[in-house]
């Protein structure tokens, strides 16, 4: 335990977006050293990898070592651009442990956390819907099956306090700063229905690397953009992850 770490509350350093290439080899460690140190656990929210090899995963695996905390993530698009999502998956899992989540849950430290990619699709009134080709219809599906998967995860969690970690934004809110024309590319209102059923404490996504950093569900849930550009670019000076804390359930000893 460090200085910085406390017994009362269980602490998250959540980012997205590190589109981790095989020239990055050796540009982490000490990123994620930080991270690790400030932290309880790493919340990791996709576009990992930035073509979706086998190579960047390894190199990613390789720049976790320096981790010794619990690595939760979810996969991006990036991450399906090389065909292998499955393989990067395993290359997390094997070589850094970490422990990549697709419509399941986990529970860190008592923290429950559900873990979904998402996808595109809109928000709003400017949601797409299932109706004409089959292309469309094949589209907005892809969105309801993400949602669901969310749904089915949150659904799981039986701890007081719950994290969702996607990679597409649930609200409108946190992509403002992004060109309006490609809003319906960077999240999906769908994703929001299931944290409105299932308030969590936090959400976190990446995805639109020039949105916001902060927004809230129509429910009042905390939604927090962590790609790594945006913190970067916004948060000059400071290390870009984002720090949340989860007061410690106490445990009544017998
Ligand atoms: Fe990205
Ligand atoms: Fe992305």
């Amino acid at each position: 335990m460090t200085q910085n770490k406390s017994d009362h509350v269980v602490r998250f350093a959540a980012v997205g977006d590190l589109h981790v290439r095989k020239e990055s080899a050796g540009q982490l460690r000490d990123f994620f050293s930080q991270a690790a140190k400030a932290a309880d656990a790493l919340l990791l929210c996709g576009d990992l990898t930035d073509y979706g090899t086998a190579e960047e995963a390894k190199v990613l695996a390789d720049e976790l070592s320096v981790v010794s905390v619990p690595v939760v993530a979810v996969l991006g698009n990036h991450d399906y651009e090389g065909g292998v999502p499955a393989t990067v998956c395993e290359i997390l899992t094997k070589q850094a442990g970490v422990k990549v989540l697709d419509g399941e849950a986990c529970e860190i430290e008592g923290v429950g956390i559900a873990g979904v990619k998402g996808f595109a699709g809109g928000f709003g009134r400017g949601s797409l819907g299932a109706w004409g080709e089959p292309a469309i219809k094949t589209f907005v599906q892809e969105a309801l099956n993400e949602a669901l998967k969310l749904e089915s995860a949150l659904a799981k969690l039986r701890t007081p306090r719950k994290i969702a970690v996607l990679h597409y934004s649930p609200i409108c809110g946190t992509v403002q700063g992004e060109p309006v024309d490609i809003f319906p590319f960077l999240g999906s209102s769908r994703l929001e229905e299931p944290l409105l059923r299932y308030p969590v404490d936090a959400v976190f996504h990446g995805h639109a690397h020039r949105g916001t950093l902060e927004g809230k569900t129509i429910g009042g849930v905390p939604v927090y953009n962590v790609a790594k550009p945006l913190l970067a670019r916004a948060r000059p000076g400071q290390l870009p992850f984002r720090l949340f804390e989860v007061p410690r359930e106490e445990t009544v000893a017998a």
